[in-house]
């Protein structure tokens, strides 16, 4: 082999690589971190070798130790990462040799890289499917814990962030609930949808050897094995499914965030953050700033960035393998960091937050919110038609807001000079607790409903 030839595949080579090719080639850098799912991969590999009489137990066993030393190096920080021999996979291998010496050399038998960095990323992104599933299962109890402690409590519900209707906190915590839970889903689908093991694809049209697909996926906690070659070294489904996934559920996080940057507000004070998950300012020194949910809020571009960009990377490749698809790793494990860092940023902080009953209360009742109660009364009290009713109460509204009052401050004289029908009976569905007592329909706000649901939430966590 020529001097400076990479002892991977330099066989055919005359010289060595420029280094800017090798700067642009390497992938070490990053995939690195895919060093366990490598092994893991290899183990099984090599077992299979064995087991089907393509390498001998020996070679096998041989294998298997020198694997274990590789990972002890590694985890201890004190494997020699070698740019020049690109990526993880012949890192560990060229290793492997220095260790074993010959044996090392029938490990990649029946393998190529092209389905050994399928099967590693596969192990690696389903393991991400499982921490997103543990983190959305803890920051949908701290929200469950968030709709017991003030189930009832008066709060505005907004549309176009206008007063609308009064709505209990209880029933907005839950709204997050139920987000999060088909963020959790969505992990789930693509989680049994990505489990198949695409190792024994080789390089992208299978082997020759007697080899035993089953056996591998097995090992590996695969359902079963890819049935497609082809498609198994090619496919990048599975990561594009979990960015995904991942980027509603960040937007979901995002959408909470923002809530809280206008609730903890001096203008609104809905929500008091702690102090754990807020900054100060160095000039001003009243501020508490939401530096925590603006973030959260801003992690939904890059996570969402790197799914449009892995799409992008894989949209014009013809089948099979193409040397594009190392782009993928970097994207999924910026956006995995990112989405595992927010949920536990957003968990700490709903556990944390105060939620300030008496300004939620206040805030309940004002900008006219029981003014759907009001036409819903004329309706079932007086048999008007509702678009006749919703004029009245327009009418009222203007009235009420023209005097610099509320709608249970106008006089019942005052109602009557607009509808002489209306009676002090009105007087009742005015006030906020009654407006959402009212609202007792499957889903709506009513605490009893919403006590319902808070148990159903129990029982499906449990
Ligand atoms: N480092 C490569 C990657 O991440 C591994 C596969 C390389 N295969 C190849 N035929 N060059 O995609």
């Amino acid at each position: 082999m020529a001097e400076g030839a990479n002892s991977m595949w330099g066989g055919r080579f005359a010289g060595g690589v420029d280094a800017i090719m090798e700067a642009i080639n390497a992938s070490i850098g990053f995939d690195c971190r895919l060093f366990a799912q490598d092994i893991a991969g290899s183990r099984a590999h090599a077992a299979m070798l064995a087991r089907q009489g393509i390498i001998t137990e020996e070679d096998a066993r041989a294998i298997d130790e020198g694997l274990t030393r590789v990972q002890g190096e590694i985890e201890a920080g004190e494997f020699p990462f070698r740019a020049a021999l690109e990526d993880i996979h012949m890192n560990i291998e060229a290793r492997l040799r220095e260790m074993i010496g010959e044996p090392a050399g029938r490990l990649h038998t029946a393998r190529s890289r092209n389905d050994q960095v399928a099967v590693d990323f596969r192990l690696w992104v389903r393991e991400q499917c499982d921490a997103a599933i543990d983190g959305l299962t803890r920051l949908i109890r701290a929200f469950l814990a968030q709709a017991e402690a003030g189930a009832d409590w008066a709060m505005p519900g907004f549309t176009h962030l206008q007063s609308a209707q009064p709505v209990t906190w209880g029933h907005h915590m839950l709204a997050y609930v139920e987000m999060l839970a088909r963020d959790r889903g969505r992990f789930h689908d693509a989680r049994r949808r990505m489990n198949e093991c695409p190792l024994g694809a080789a390089a992208l049209a299978g082997t020759s050897f007697p080899i035993d697909r089953d056996f591998t996926a097995q090992a590996l906690g695969f359902d079963r094995p890819t049935a497609n070659s082809l498609d198994s070294v090619s496919d990048r489904d599975f990561a594009l499914e979990f960015l995904a996934a991942a980027s509603i559920c960040a937007m979901h996080l995002s959408r909470f965030a923002e809530e809280l940057v206008i609730w903890s507000s001096a203008q609104f004070r809905f929500v008091q953050l702690s102090d754990a998950f807020t900054t100060g300012s160095s000039i001003m020194p009243q501020k508490k700033n939401p530096d925590a949910a603006e973030l959260l809020r801003a992690k939904l571009g890059r996570i969402m960035g790197a799914n449009v960009a892995l799409l992008v990377v894989m949209k014009g490749l013809a089948l099979t393998y193409s040397k594009d698809m190392q782009e993928d790793k970097e994207q999924v494990f910026d956006a995995a960091d990112n989405l595992m860092l927010g949920l536990a940023a957003m968990e700490g902080m709903v556990r944390d937050m105060a939620p300030q009953r008496q300004a939620l209360a206040t805030a309940a009742g004002a900008g006219f919110a029981t003014a759907t109660d009001l036409a819903d009364w004329l309706v079932r009290a007086l048999g008007l038609p509702f678009r006749e009713a919703h004029h009245i109460t327009g009418t009222l509204v203007r009235m009420a807001e023209e005097a610099g009052c509320d709608l249970p401050d106008l006089t019942l004289a005052q109602m009557q000079s607009v509808h002489a029908g209306i009676t002090d009976d009105v007087l009742g569905v005015l006030g906020v607790e009654n407006s959402l007592r009212s609202r007792k329909s499957y889903g709506g706000t009513a605490p009893e409903r919403v006590r319902e649901q808070i148990a159903r939430w129990k029982e499906v966590l449990a």
